[in-house]
């Protein structure tokens, strides 16, 4: 992984997966360890962020690295005009190491053409958020014990949703059976169902919220995604489309785990937080974890 940025889910195998997870395990046991000492990181956030990038910063203070950049693109010189190329090779004589969220869709993969230095995807439009993907694998490990052979309920947004687009991707080496549950006009993309047909992976599609959810050993609930709609009507008719509550996770599994990727809006009721179910903000605290060990590998520190 040395040196290798990482774009989509798919840069890296799933042996590369397991390394991480394990890495990830190490540094939760012994989280304050100096291994990016003299390490600079940019860390380019031109999209609103609260957990990616406060737990990437997170992360790298405790392994004792540095960081140069920008939580929003006002703040730099792409608001007098600077192209995005040129930010990006600049930023490259800065750093060690570019983290990078952008709304447009291939912007990471671009700017990893462009940077002489490793670029991390911290989330690229409606496409990919591998990170979020790796952190999300390490809590369905967490509390399943295993990545396989399970069963996988996605909820919410699933047509703009890049965090289950890269979980399905990720999850789709161990053997899952897939449930969506989604409004009609909110579908997993056609592209990510030829991708599991391809692979010969079971899926299932739900428009209703129903007691189907008593199969599931993993609820993966999203919020509808009122940033990426050009038509704000359609995002009012969609956005409270389903809300989980404590009453509808009776006569589910004992091993359930609901995850959220969050941030949240209505989408899961408050008094699920108390529900030894809901597992979301440990998923959030192992996102510190997971990011560890992320840069240690791509920066060479740990092989
Ligand atoms: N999960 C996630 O990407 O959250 P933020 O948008 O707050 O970074």
């Amino acid at each position: 992984m040395k040196n290798k940025s990482l774009i989509s889910i798919t840069d890296f195998t799933p042996e590369e997966y397991y390394k991480i997870l394990d890495l990830a395990e190490e540094f939760e046991k012994n989280p304050k360890q100096n291994l990016l000492n003299d390490y600079v990181i940019a860390s380019l956030f031109f999209e609103p962020s609260t957990r990616t990038r406060l737990s990437f910063d997170s992360a790298i203070n405790r392994l004792g690295g540095r960081i140069v950049g920008f939580s929003e693109a006002t703040n730099s010189s792409v608001a007098k005009g600077e192209s995005f190329a040129d930010t990006i090779k600049t930023v490259t004589q800065y750093s060690d190491l570019i983290i990078m969220r952008h709304p447009l869709e291939g912007s990471a993969r671009y700017a990893s053409e462009v940077a002489d230095v490793p670029v991390i995807n911290a989330g690229d439009g409606a496409n990919q958020h591998p990170t979020q993907c790796l952190l999300d694998l390490y809590s369905i490990r967490k509390t399943q014990g295993t990545l396989e052979n399970l069963n996988i309920f996605l909820v919410g947004d699933l047509k703009h949703g890049r965090t289950v687009h890269s979980l399905l991707m990720a999850l789709s080496n161990f053997n899952p059976v897939f449930n969506f549950i989604s409004p009609e006009t909110l579908k997993m993309p056609d592209e990510y169902k030829d991708f599991l047909n391809h692979k010969g992976i079971k899926f299932y599609e739900h428009t209703e919220f129903t007691d189907i959810i008593s199969k599931a050993d993993i609820m993966y609930v999203t919020r509808v995604q009122k940033e990426r709609f050009s038509d704000p009507m359609e995002y009012e008719r969609v956005k409270n489309v389903y809300v989980l509550t404590n009453d509808m996770l009776d006569g589910t599994k004992e091993n359930l785990k609901i995850l959220h990727p969050l941030p949240r809006v209505n989408e899961i009721d408050t008094s699920v937080d108390e529900n030894p179910r809901a597992y979301y903000f440990p998923q959030a605290l192992n996102g510190v974890y997971t990011r560890m060990a992320i840069l240690s590998l791509i920066l060479g520190i740990k092989s």
